[in-house]
C-alpha cells in the first residue's frame, strides 16, 4: 500500500471562512493588558507558536490561503 505524504505548507487550512478577504485577522480591545498589542497565531505554522511570527505570511503565498493572526489590543 503506497504512503501519500502530504505537505502541509502547500495546503491551505482554512476551506471556508471568509474566503473574499486578503487576510482573516480579528480585534479583541482589552483594557487590561500589559503590553498594548499581542498578536496569536492561527495558522499553525508559527515558530514561536501560540503568538504570531510572520509566517502565515510564506503560508498564504504558498497556499493561495488568507489566514491571518488574532489580535488583542489594550484600549
Ligand atoms: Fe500564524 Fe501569523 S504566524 S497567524
Amino acid at each position: 500500500k503506497p504512503i501519500v505524504v502530504v505537505k502541509a505548507e502547500v495546503q491551505p487550512i482554512n476551506p471556508e471562512i471568509r474566503k473574499t478577504e486578503a487576510k482573516v485577522v480579528d480585534s479583541v480591545v482589552l483594557t487590561e493588558l500589559a503590553k498594548p498589542l499581542t498578536a496569536y497565531c492561527r495558522c499553525w505554522r508559527s515558530g514561536t507558536f501560540p503568538l504570531c511570527d510572520g509566517s502565515h505570511v510564506k503560508h498564504n503565498k504558498a497556499t493561495g490561503d488568507n489566514v491571518g493572526p488574532l489580535l488583542l489590543k489594550k484600549e
